[in-house]
Formats: structure tokens, C-alpha cells, sequence
């Protein structure tokens, strides 16, 4: 039996260990069969309709939300529907029009990457370790297992990417300094659709994210699209043709700009050829890498806010961070790296973790460590993955008898999480609580427990009684008598309570398995 694990990317997830390969994070529904992965993402020109790619930021969104129709729209022309209170993609399968949610379709991906990891490793697989995005929420984490349940994958964790990263270059260090001197790299990933900026304090035994900073909506997607619109606006000058207008030729178009973009990062120029992109015309360009920069240059300023905040958070100034570790395809751009260094004040950028797959590595070593085979001796290593602190997302109203709610709860600061995501929780519900014997409201006790996959659960509720007793002091032969002395007694009384979460309860597993 093996252990998988998992990077979750918005273009392309990354499976660890004995296979490095990227699978594109795609589903394509077909008359005749589902394609996922490679093949979906060849199928995305001809089949675009039918095509859905970035699972990753679907999942658990709501149809309304306006991260969909206004930013993940334009990069898709599959319909999107609501099923149920969350998005859903409405696609032709085996000759019928049929919906499938995001959960679904991420379970159908899952399932794929779990069979090409059981077949190449000639073993069936067992267990997984998903790397997700710090930001995630609550809804979204348990919309993940969701789909890992129902695509029959036992997750032994949840791992934020950022401390994926940075588990996968400490455990590699066997040269860290004590803890009262810890070493403090900086880690850039800037991915296909996101970016993220952590401050790591490693020292040895010991890692700590000290800051952590997000933009969810920038990255290679941005520049594609800025050089689609380019390169668009190019043709229907000099061509006459336009290529907006065509589903299938922004298809081919943005596939163009993808070879474009790579092409610039080791060249100083690059040719923009496409074959019959519409109307039978063919379409011929070319770019230096003065004028790519130029075309993307909004986009290059975004990275800067991220940077900053980051370090804001840290405290310290720059002088304090020891090196600056590349993460992330993007951070392949020349332009990239000039934004990164003059941020940095010049310090020499690290690329020694592999871009494409440092969170796929992390990862492996949290399946190491969380493996039967490979215990760390101490299991509560410190991992302060929350950037603002623990911030506890839910609180009682002890004013409220003879039960109380908690309802709707969610995140401390919802403006902060990415794209107007439901920053709904649990519903909790608290029962039978009677006001104290003074008719004073009662006080209710309740703890929750936030798991390693960073989600909420409500594990107990109760009331304390207070009685404080006068404690007599032991008499001593011949010694003056001292005063008694009150002692507080706690009683703790259990409350009967009832929550609820956003997960799909397992009794309903079975029916998303095939569709
Ligand atoms: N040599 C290169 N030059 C320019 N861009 C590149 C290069 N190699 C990869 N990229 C770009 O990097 C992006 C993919 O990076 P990565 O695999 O880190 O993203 P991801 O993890 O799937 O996305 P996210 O982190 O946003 O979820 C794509 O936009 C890809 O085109
Ligand atoms: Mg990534």
C-alpha cells in the first residue's frame, strides 16, 4: 500500500512521490465517454462547451457569486448552473444534457489522478495528503473531502500549500539555526490563477508561518488574457478577423499566448503563429520581451500588493528575511523575478525548490510523517497556518434562553476571504439551558476543536457551577489558629447540542459515485 499526495492547482494538479506528473485539472464530458486530465485538456478548443477546468476554484462556490460571473467566466464557455445552492456545470454526456456539481466533477478528477497513481505505482493506493490554498474556508475544505469520499480516496490530510512549501524545504536543511535565531525565508508562488506570499521561521526542529499574504486572482491565466486581447486586437487590424468573437478561435488563440509566454522566458523574442484560427485564416505575430512586458504590465504590478502586505504582517523589515524561495510556474518570468528582487532589496532568489511541484513535495513529507512507518516523535510540531492568529470563527450568545443558536456564524472578517465566498460555518444548536438559580442568564461553555484539515467541530457544551466553601485550615498543636480560607468548586454540567455542517452527509455519498 503507498501513500499519494496530491497539489491541487488551479491549471494542473501535481501528484508526489514516485510520480512527478502535473494532470490537468480538467473534466470533459463526451457523446461516447468523460475525458479527464490530458486528454480534457486537448478536447478544451473543440469541446469547449463541455470542457470544465480550474475545479479547484469552483468548488463550493454559489452560482450568484460574483467571482464566477465576472472572473471565472471568461475563461470558460461551459454553462454554469445552480444545483442546489451551489455551482453546478451543464454539459452533454452520453447524448444528454445533464448537471453536474463542482463537488462531482472535482470526485471524477480525484478518482482519475487516484487510478494513474495506483497504476503506476503498480500498488493500490491508499491513503492521500491534498494540498489546498490557505485561504480556503470551511465550506470548501469539507467540499474537498466530499469529493475525495465520493471518489473513494481516504484523506489523511489537508494541508495548506504554503505549509506544504515549506515543509518540503526544511525537512531537506539539516543546518538550522537554535529557535532563538531562526533563519526567515520568504516563499513567492505565483501559480496559474493565484498568488501567495509566506514568511517561514525555521529553526531546527521547528517551523513557523509568521506571515502569510494572498491575491486569489492573479496569475498565468492574467497574462494569457492579456496577451489574447493583445494579440486580438492585432488580428482585427491587420487581419480583419475577430477572433472575440469565436469561441474556438480564443481557444486556439490562448493556447498560442500560453507558448508565447514560455517561449519569453528564455527568449527575447517569440513568434505567434495560428493556423486556420477562423474563417480559414492563418495569423502571424511576434513579441519581444520588451513589449510582453509592456501588455503585461498590470498585471506585473498586482504582484506587488502581496509582497507588501506580507511583510507588514511579518513586522520586521526585509534585512530580517534570510532568502526568498521560488515557488510557483509563473515565477519562471524574467519580469517575475525583477518585481521579486527589487521587493527583496536585491537579495539572490532561491530556485532550488522544484516551481512545479514544491507544495507536491511538502506534501509528501506530511504523508511521511503522518504514515504508521514514520512517526515524528513529536506529533504537535508547531504550524501556525493561520496568518491573523486562531481567530475562533464562531462565539455564543449566552444571552439567549432556553437555547442557544449560533447560526450563520462564520469568519471573523468575511472581506477577507477570497471572492465573496459564503463565509457560513455550522449551524449549532444548544438545548435546554436554564437560567441560573437567581434568574441571572447563563453562561454556556462550548469548545470546538479546528482539525489539521482546518475545520471546525463542536465537541462540547456545558455550564459551570460555581460554590466556593470555606476550607478550615489544619489545626497544629500550639500554633495560632489561621483564618479558613474560601476555595472555589467547579461543577461542570454537560448541555445536550446539535450542529450541523456544509459536508455532504455520508448516507448520500453513494448516489454522486456514478452519474
Ligand atoms: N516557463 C514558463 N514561463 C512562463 N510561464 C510558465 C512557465 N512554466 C509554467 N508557466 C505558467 O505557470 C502557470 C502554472 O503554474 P502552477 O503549476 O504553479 O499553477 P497551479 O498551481 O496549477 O495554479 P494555482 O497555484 O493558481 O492554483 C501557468 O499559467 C503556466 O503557463
Ligand atoms: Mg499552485
Amino acid at each position: 500500500m503507498s501513500v499519494v499526495e496530491i497539489e491541487f492547482g488551479a491549471l494542473a494538479s501535481k501528484i508526489g512521490v514516485a510520480i512527478h506528473r502535473a494532470t490537468p485539472s480538467v473534466v470533459s464530458s463526451g457523446p461516447k465517454q468523460r475525458a479527464i486530465g490530458e486528454p480534457a485538456k486537448t478536447l478544451e478548443i473543440s469541446n469547449s462547451h463541455n470542457t470544465v477546468g480550474s475545479l479547484k476554484r469552483l468548488l463550493r462556490r454559489t452560482f450568484s457569486n460574483p467571482m464566477i460571473s465576472e472572473v471565472e467566466s471568461q475563461y470558460t464557455y461551459v454553462k454554469f448552473v445552480d444545483a442546489n445552492g451551489t455551482i453546478s456545470a451543464q454539459v452533454n454526456y452520453l447524448g444528454e444534457q445533464k448537471v453536474f456539481s463542482a463537488t462531482q466533477l472535482t470526485a471524477m478528477y480525484l478518482g482519475k489522478l487516484w487510478d494513474t497513481s495506483a497504476k503506476e505505482l503498480k500498488t493500490a493506493v491508499s491513503d492521500v495528503v491534498i494540498t489546498v490554498p490557505g485561504l480556503y474556508t470551511d465550506i470548501q475544505r469539507r467540499a474537498l473531502l466530499d469529493a475525495a469520499q465520493i471518489a473513494g480516496l481516504n484523506v489523511l490530510r489537508l494541508i495548506n500549500d504554503t505549509t506544504a512549501v515549506a515543509l518540503g524545504y526544511g525537512i531537506t536543511k539539516s543546518d538550522l539555526p537554535e529557535a532563538e535565531n531562526p533563519r526567515h525565508v520568504t516563499f513567492v508562488d505565483v501559480g496559474h490563477a493565484s498568488m501567495s506570499v509566506a514568511v517561514v521561521a525555521f529553526s531546527e526542529g521547528q517551523l513557523i508561518v509568521k506571515s502569510t499574504a494572498y491575491d486569489p486572482h492573479v496569475g498565468g491565466r492574467d497574462i494569457d488574457y492579456a496577451l489574447l486581447q493583445h494579440f486580438a486586437t492585432d488580428f482585427k487590424e491587420k487581419s480583419k478577423i475577430d477572433v472575440l468573437s469565436n469561441p474556438k478561435a480564443i481557444c486556439r488563440l490562448s493556447a498560442g499566448c500560453d507558448r508565447v509566454k514560455n517561449v519569453l522566458s528564455a527568449n527575447a523574442e517569440a513568434p505567434l503563429n495560428v493556423e486556420s484560427i477562423m474563417n480559414d485564416v492563418d495569423v502571424h505575430s511576434h513579441l519581444t520581451r520588451q513589449e510582453y512586458e509592456e501588455v503585461i504590465s498590470d498585471v506585473l504590478s498586482r504582484l506587488e500588493a502581496p509582497l507588501h502586505a506580507a511583510l507588514v504582517d511579518f513586522g520586521p523589515t526585509i534585512d530580517q528575511i534570510d532568502t526568498v524561495g521560488l515557488v510557483g510556474g509563473c515565477t519562471r518570468i524574467p519580469a517575475v523575478r525583477q518585481k521579486t528582487q527589487n521587493w527583496s532589496g536585491g537579495k539572490t532568489l532561491s530556485t532550488t525548490l522544484n516551481q512545479d511541484e514544491a507544495a507536491a513535495r511538502g506534501a509528501t513529507f506530511a504523508c511521511a510523517m503522518l504514515s504508521p512507518t514514520f512517526r515524528p516523535e513529536d506529533e504537535d510540531t508547531e504550524l501556525t497556518v493561520f496568518p491573523k492568529g486562531n481567530n475562533r470563527p464562531v462565539d455564543q450568545d449566552p444571552h439567549v434562553l432556553p437555547q442557544i443558536r449560533v447560526r450563520g456564524r462564520g469568519y471573523a472578517d468575511p472581506s477577507t476571504l477570497p471572492g465573496g465566498i459564503n463565509p457560513w460555518i455550522a449551524k449549532f444548536t444548544a438545548k435546554d439551558v436554564q437560567p441560573q438559580p437567581n434568574g441571572d442568564y447563563q453562561i454556556v461553555k462550548v469548545k470546538t476543536r479546528l482539525s489539521a484539515n482546518g475545520i471546525l467541530s463542536f465537541e462540547q457544551v456545558y455550564t459551570e457551577e460555581i460554590e466556593e466553601r470555606e476550607e478550615q485550615p489544619m489545626q497544629v498543636d500550639g500554633a495560632e489558629g489561621e483564618a479558613a480560607q474560601p476555595k472555589k468548586i467547579v461543577k461542570k454540567h454537560e448541555v445536550p447540542f446539535v450542529w450541523g455542517h456544509s459536508g455532504v452527509d455520508a448516507s448520500i455519498v453513494p448516489q454522486f459515485r456514478e452519474v
